[in-house]
């Protein structure tokens, strides 16, 4: 059962991005905001920020707009980042290691709790408090520390593989890099699969429209 039933995946999409914002006016020491201001700094309108925040009872007040520490948190329970995820990573290559090394995982619930290899020589290499494991310590592992979140940064072809495996250990969510498409074959499994490429494409196309 949903713990928000009703409310539309486009409103959850939103929401990581009223987090960046908030956070960031929180980090500027700015506390409280109109409506006014924040769908200004948004690009949204009010109506648009009423709305999304309406789904689930609404944080602003009359007269008084939003208060930024309290919707930040409020926004941070509904995404379920005051839990604590263990994950692990698979794909120690150029992606693997940028993300395990660049991504603030901790602060999104992402508690990363080991990082897996097939390829031998880069086996026991140290990234940030861990080190590289052999793919083949994989089950034992998962049986052991029981994560719950993979990212997969894999070739395409090794990955329905891997995911298979991960799902028989117990992994209940993928951040998938690997250009595979997972989200079909796993409906009751948790999946953002990645493709910075679709971005790209997006501005591709933008671009060539000013350029016309
Ligand atoms: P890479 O070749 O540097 O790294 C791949 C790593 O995966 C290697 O270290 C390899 O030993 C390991 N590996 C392969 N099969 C494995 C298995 N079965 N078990 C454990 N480890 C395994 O490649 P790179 O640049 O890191 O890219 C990784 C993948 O991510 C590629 O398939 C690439 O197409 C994809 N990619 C996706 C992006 C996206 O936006 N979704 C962006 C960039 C890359």
């Amino acid at each position: 059962m949903p713990r928000y039933e009703g409310v539309s995946p486009s409103v959850i999409r939103r929401l990581p991005r009223y987090y960046r914002f908030l956070e960031d006016l929180q980090r500027r020491d700015v506390h409280r905001i109109s409506s006014r201001e924040l769908s200004s700094l948004m690009n949204l309108t009010a109506s648009q920020i009423r709305q999304d925040l309406n789904c689930f009872g609404g944080f602003g007040q009359q007269g008084y707009g939003y208060n930024v520490d309290a919707l930040l948190s409020e926004i941070g329970n509904i995404l379920g980042l005051s839990r604590e995820y263990r994950s692990i990573l698979i794909g120690a290559g150029n992606l693997g290691l940028a993300i395990a090394k660049h991504m603030s995982f901790e602060s999104k619930g992402f508690n990363l709790i080991g990082i897996f290899d097939k390829n031998k020589e880069l086996v026991g290499t140290p990234v940030r408090h861990l080190v590289i494991s052999d793919i083949n310590r994989l089950e034992n592992f998962c049986k052991t520390f029981s994560p719950q979140a993979a990212i997969l940064c894999i070739p395409k072809p090794a990955a329905q593989e891997i995911a298979d495996k991960l799902i028989h250990l117990g992994i209940k969510g993928f951040w998938n890099f690997s250009h595979y498409d997972l989200t079909m074959d796993y409906p009751d499994i948790a999946v953002e699969n990645v493709h910075l490429g679709d971005s790209l494409m997006t501005l591709c196309y933008q671009v060539s429209e000013i350029l016309e």
